[in-house]
């Protein structure tokens, strides 16, 4: 199964009222296990890194090991720059053959995150590639290196931003935020509901980690197509490792790579379980 587009994945997912998990990996241990689980559960899957992980991962080591597992696939898999700051950056993921782009404009002006926008639609178009965008503002920061105030996204924006910027996908903020949640989310469900109805562009929600199997079902039954979970693998991976070690489990390097390859695979399992992507590859 080919590497193949976001769009296509997305489209599918609306036609089947379902969502794609967008997981983020930092390195081939994440990625091996993300795609042993889509695999496993004929599921398609978006394989992603936001350009702040990628002084832990460089993009040009990082990125050719996502692609090549997404061609080797036996699933479908897109390959994703998750909250792309800097063109240059985009460039190169869409340079090194990325089939989808985001570009995080959400702490801009409206009009400025609508100028850059259009600016990076444009740069995806001749790759073939898809390009997301957010309005309003998700809480918190990928890296938890900042402590974004949450702003949930103003319906007549999203329809604004939509049809000026021609966006493919569009990141929502309805009281979601990155990062493990100090409280249970209350996401506002009559905000989605409003933008659903006037936004025909598949929505995307960002700070997946900590959101209930059933409020997650509850949004890609209201337009939410594209879902994204980070710091769940990234806990996931630690703990299976640290239990490894209590149990003895690890006599050596290979033992470890295992345990990586063994919490990726059980945290993706479990969200493509609930997403309702098994058996749409
Ligand atoms: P979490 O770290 O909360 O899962 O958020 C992931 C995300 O939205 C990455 O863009």
């Amino acid at each position: 199964m080919p590497l193949v587009n976001m769009k296509t994945l997305l489209a599918d997912a609306q036609k089947g009222n379902y969502a794609v998990g967008s997981f983020s990996v930092a390195n081939m241990e994440m990625i091996l296990g993300v795609v042993k689980a889509a695999e496993e559960l004929n599921a398609p899957i978006i394989l992603q890194i936001a350009e702040v992980r990628l002084n832990h991962s460089p993009l040009a080591l990082i990125g050719p090991t996502m692609l090549a597992a997404a061609r080797r696939a036996k699933v479908p898999v897109a390959v994703h720059l998750d909250h792309g700051t800097t063109l240059p950056c985009i460039k190169q993921a869409l340079d090194l053959g990325f089939t989808s782009v985001m570009f995080d404009g959400s702490h801009l002006p409206l009009e400025e995150n609508i100028r850059l926008t259009k600016e990076v639609v444009a740069m995806a178009k001749p790759y073939g590639a898809a390009a997301e965008a957010e309005i309003g503002c998700v809480g918190g920061s990928e890296d938890g290196s900042e402590d974004i105030a949450m702003r949930c996204t103003s319906p007549d924006q999203a329809v604004l931003f939509a049809r000026e910027t021609g966006v493919d996908a569009l990141a929502v903020a309805i009281g979601n935020a990155h990062g493990n949640y100090k409280e249970t989310p209350h996401l506002r469900f009559d905000i989605l509901e409003e933008i659903k109805d006037r936004v025909s562009v598949p929505l995307v929600l960002h700070g997946g980690t900590g959101i209930l199997p059933e409020e997650f079902k509850r949004c890609f039954k209201t337009g939410i197509k594209k879902i994204n979970i980070a710091t769940a693998t990234f806990d996931r991976v630690e703990q299976t490792v640290r239990a490894a070690y209590s149990a003895g489990t690890i006599k050596g390097y290979y033992d470890l790579h295992q345990a990586e390859i063994a919490g990726a695979y059980q945290n993706a399992k479990l969200h493509i379980e609930i997403f309702e992507t098994e058996g749409h590859a």
